[in-house]
């Protein structure tokens, strides 16, 4: 029998709960919740009841076993004025036609047809690049995997409206965050100097958008970015997908694609330049393996270092580093009563630092520590920057390969000395963002 007693934790305000304390310092939060309470502990944010599971058999229980009684929190859905029913915010049957319809876009070989374009877009950043110059880590990678995206997604080289989708995308984020953020929320349809702003931005991405599409299907060959396979996707039943699925399922797929592995890149090469020892290592692997050439997927499996270089940087800091579920009927979890409406989170930032997986620094970046077989010695659901379960990230293996791609192309010709007086600290929003980006010159290599 499941006990109805809370999991224990922290109180928090008469009103917000512990509301204040998330929106201040959510990482902190999140980890100080899990070491003073244990791998099941819950609060409240305002009257929502949170629990946060810290052990990876509950993680598993929430993310598979008991998959299909859970949705997504109202973090997530707080987002489909933008997303609308695209992969990220749909549930249901819905969800699960529009998964099939386009997880063959995402196999590994179709995948591994996007790696020339990854290749060419570095080496087109790279040549605009000097030695010596200042940079901002995570504004030249997000612009990078930006294009990449662009073109993988759309087929477009010279997107014009790029600059306009970006930042009403931006826009329409940072306002839906602000409202996410607020404890009574006015409905958004309520004309507030706030939500006619919101409403003007996600108008103006949809327009740029839908103009992406119609430049997809003018074309006169069928492309082989991603859009065009999901153009071309036919259910079992011949069904396809309509305009509004197709612009929402690519609005998704940029915007769960491409800041996510930007930040992979971005804290990467923080830690590498943070950690020359590491760095040394990965570039005598390149001499080795690459000798100078641009790498293909052909070769990934022969860089394991550059790989355990990415699955530490994803460990360390995790580009999300949160996920939430709802609980849509009375279930049990972990000795405890979940009554409907509950809202699970999973904090890979507070897994990704447990010691009884991790050892006794799990603070410390050591890539060394993935060339043992360590993945095949923690539980599954010790690390897990994809998520998992029926609703793990479609995009995976494309954001490894890109990953892999985008590091030994640029980390070939150049590495990143960090700023003497640089500050770096976190902006966790949905991702997890660098607040003053990363400030470094270009040291050639
Ligand atoms: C390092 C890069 C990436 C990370 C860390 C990441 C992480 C995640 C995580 C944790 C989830 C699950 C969220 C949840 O369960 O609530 C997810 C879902 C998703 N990701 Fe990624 N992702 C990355 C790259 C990509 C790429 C490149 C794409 C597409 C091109 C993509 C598309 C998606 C989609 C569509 C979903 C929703 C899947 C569904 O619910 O069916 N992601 N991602």
């Amino acid at each position: 029998m499941p006990s109805n007693a809370l999991p224990p934790g922290p109180k928090g305000t008469f009103l917000g709960g512990s509301l204040r304390a998330f929106n201040e310092q959510r990482l902190d939060f999140f980890l100080r919740v899990a070491r003073e309470y244990g791998d099941i502990a819950s609060f409240r944010f305002g009257p929502r009841r949170m629990f946060l599971v810290s052990h990876p058999d509950l993680i598993e229980q929430v993310l598979v076993t008991d998959a299909k009684h859970y949705i997504k929190h109202f973090g997530a859905r707080a987002y489909k004025p933008v997303l609308g029913n695209g992969l990220v915010t749909s549930e249901g049957d819905f969800w699960l036609r529009q998964r099939r319809l386009a997880q063959p876009a995402f196999l590994k070989n179709r995948v591994a047809s996007y790696a020339p374009v990854m290749g060419d877009l570095t080496r087109a950043m790279l040549a605009k690049w000097r030695p010596g110059q200042a940079v901002n880590v995570h504004e030249e990678f997000s612009t990078l995997t930006s294009a990449i995206a662009l073109k993988t997604l759309f087929g477009l080289d010279d997107p014009g409206d790029r600059h306009a989708f970006v930042e009403s995308l931006r826009l329409a984020f940072d306002l839906l965050g602000e409202r996410f953020r607020d404890l009574v929320k006015v409905p958004l349809w309520l004309p507030t100097r706030r939500n006619r702003r919101t409403k003007r931005a996600i108008a103006e991405l949809y327009r740029v958008v839908d103009g992406f599409i119609a430049q997809g299907r003018g074309r006169s060959e069928p492309g082989d970015d991603l859009l065009s396979r999901l153009v071309s996707a036919r259910d079992d039943d011949g069904s396809r997908m309509t305009d509004t699925q197709l612009r929402e399922e690519a609005m998704t797929l940029y915007l769960a694609g491409h800041e996510t592995t930007a930040l992979t890149l971005t804290w990467g090469w923080y830690l590498l330049a943070t950690h020359p020892a590491a760095e040394a290592r990965l570039a005598e692997e390149w001499v080795r393996v690459l000798a100078g050439r641009a790498p293909t997927p052909d070769d990934l499996p022969n860089l394991p270092y550059t790989d355990a270089v990415i699955t530490e940087a994803m460990r360390v800091y995790p580009p999300v580093y949160l996920i939430g579920r709802e609980a849509t009927c009375d279930l049990e979890l972990g000795g405890y009563r979940v009554r409907k409406g509950t809202t699970i989170f999973m904090c890979q930032w507070v897994s990704h630092r447990d010691p009884r997986h991790f050892g006794p620094d799990p603070e410390a970046f050591r890539p060394e520590r993935w060339l043992d077989g360590l993945a095949k010695r923690i539980p599954k659901y010790a690390y897990y920057p994809f998520g998992g379960g029926p609703r793990v990230c479609i995009g995976n293996t494309f954001a490894l390969m890109e990953a892999a791609i985008l590091l030994a192309t640029v980390g070939q010709r150049y590495r990143f000395t960090l700023d003497p007086g640089a500050v770096v600290d976190f902006s966790p929003g949905i991702t997890l963002l660098p607040t003053y980006g990363i400030p470094a010159t270009l040291a050639p290599r």
